[in-house]
């Protein structure tokens, strides 16, 4: 089987596909691999996750339980911490963290474990990926040396002569776009940007991801589709930055910057709207500039935008609370010892993901304070011990008319869509909208103070 593995072989019907970290990323991997017929082996450190996966149960909100049960039944998909069953497999896709440290530093130390359980099974010919986000060379400087140590060769080439070079394996990056919680695009709809090692390991890799995605588009390194990945995360940091800064500026100038962005919006060419908010979060746009601004001191080169922008959305949570603070005193009500709810936890609307959220930022502050605070997400019953935050005695409180009547102010952190945000205006005292989520509310407008 071994010697069969050209890269030709991985557009073949029958591959053996391991995913390691069956997380937001790995699993809808997994089950996509699945879904077009591959037999698919998810492989994660987590016990209980690996338990639930097997009882065809999900974890995940926007995952279904059935499409887990339909494959684990159809023998498609099972899921193991026993990382020596990686020798049975043809492909290996890495999708494990990449946090910052302590310091706002890269934590690579999840990639790094991954490839050293990897480097004992590496078998002849096996394609390995990491999709994780990351720096540009982390797939050449760290999983390459760490992969040979056992004695197989992936030669690093590129460009003119290269094509034939020899490889006893492939190694390759693929940049992760996974939206969760985006209805429109799907990990089939969205075109994925490989790269290899050397054109043999590209080959394999652009063979293997055509199975699953309507367009794939290779690159000429690993290093180029590492940056990709982080061009489009600053992008996106950079631009939310933008209109963060002008939204003070119109609320300053007393202009809706929510009717500026749509009506601006309409010009068909050149402009791309993003939308203001109490702060970033998630697990990428609010760490993966820093992987770059670190990787570019090495080049002796500061990243200006990153750090603006990084400063920029920093502050937002500190801006809703004086938005807040603000909006009390014009109620003669002080922060220290108002009852304030919270709604939305989430990072962003709709989905059961909390990484980085401002919402905790925001009742960090508030509570710092003095207010008294609840929150409601329909998403999160109860909070747990975080890394950076513990708020692990609230519970989601219940959205009664009397209890928001009960509230001195009702803070709408995260937009969620089964809100009725008619409801919550017409019964609150007053509402501070950082989303601009009380937008068609008809009655009641005078009490929504927008920041
Ligand atoms: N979540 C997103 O929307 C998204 C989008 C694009 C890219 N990414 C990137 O994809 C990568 C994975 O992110 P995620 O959101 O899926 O993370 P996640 O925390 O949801 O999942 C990671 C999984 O890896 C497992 N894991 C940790 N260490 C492991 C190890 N040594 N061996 C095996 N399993 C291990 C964890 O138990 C967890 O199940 C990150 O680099 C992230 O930046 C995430």
């Amino acid at each position: 089987m071994a010697a069969e593995r050209t890269p030709e072989f991985f557009a073949g019907k029958d591959v053996k596909i391991g995913i390691i970290g069956c997380g937001y990323v790995g699993l809808p991997l997994a089950l996509r691999f699945a879904d077009v017929g591959q037999r698919v082996t998810g492989f994660d450190t987590d016990q209980e996750k690996i338990h639930k996966l097997n009882a065809g149960q999900s974890y995940i909100q926007h995952i279904s339980a059935d499409k887990i049960k339909q494959h684990v039944q159809g023998k498609r998909f099972d899921a193991t911490t026993d990382f020596t069953r990686l020798r049975e497999m043809d492909a290996v896709l890495i999708c494990v963290p990449t946090p910052l440290d302590e310091r706002r530093e890269p934590d690579l130390s999840y990639v790094e474990k991954t490839a050293q359980s990897i480097a004992p099974n590496l078998q002849r010919n096996q394609l390995i990926v990491l999709e994780s986000t990351t720096y540009p060379g982390t797939t050449e400087e760290l999983v390459l040396p760490i992969l040979e140590k056992g004695g197989l060769k992936c030669p690093l080439a590129r460009g003119a002569g290269s094509e034939n070079v020899a490889t006893d394996f492939y190694l390759a990056f693929s940049p992760e776009r996974e939206d969760p919680g985006n209805k429109q695009f799907g990990l089939a709809q969205i075109p994925k940007v490989v790269g290899g090692i050397n054109p043999a390991s590209g080959r394999a890799a652009v063979a293997l991801y055509a199975q699953i995605v309507s367009k794939v588009v290779p690159v000429s390194s690993t290093r180029a589709a590492e940056m990709v990945k982080l061009l489009e995360n600053i992008f996106r940091c950079v631009n939310i930055a933008l209109v963060n800064e002008l939204k003070q500026l119109s609320l300053r100038m007393d202009l809706d910057i929510w009717e500026v962005i749509d009506s601006a919006a309409t010009k068909p060419f050149g402009f791309m709207p993003f939308y203001p908010g109490p702060g970033l979060g998630g697990h990428c746009i609010p760490v993966d500039p820093y992987y770059l601004s670190w990787k570019a001191r090495e080049y002796d080169f500061a990243t200006r935008f990153i750090e603006l922008a990084g400063e920029i959305n920093t502050a937002m949570p500190y801006n809703v609370v004086d938005a807040l603070v603000g909006a009390l005193n014009s109620h003669e009500k002080s922060v220290k010892g108002s009852k304030i709810l919270l709604l939305g936890v989430a990072y962003k609307k709709d989905v059961d993901d909390l990484r980085e959220s401002p919402s905790l930022k925001l009742l960090e502050l508030l509570t710092a304070r003095g207010a008294l605070l609840d929150y409601n997400d329909p998403y999160f019953p109860a909070l747990h011990k975080m890394r950076h935050y513990d708020f692990s005695n609230m519970k989601s409180v219940e959205l009664s008319p009397e209890r928001l009547a009960s509230y001195d102010c009702v803070l709408i952190a995260t937009d969620h869509s089964s809100y009725d945000y008619d409801a919550i205006v017409r019964k609150s005292k007053l509402v501070v909208d950082t989303r601009n989520a009380t937008r068609h509310v008809k009655q009641g407008r005078e009490k929504v103070v927008h920041c």
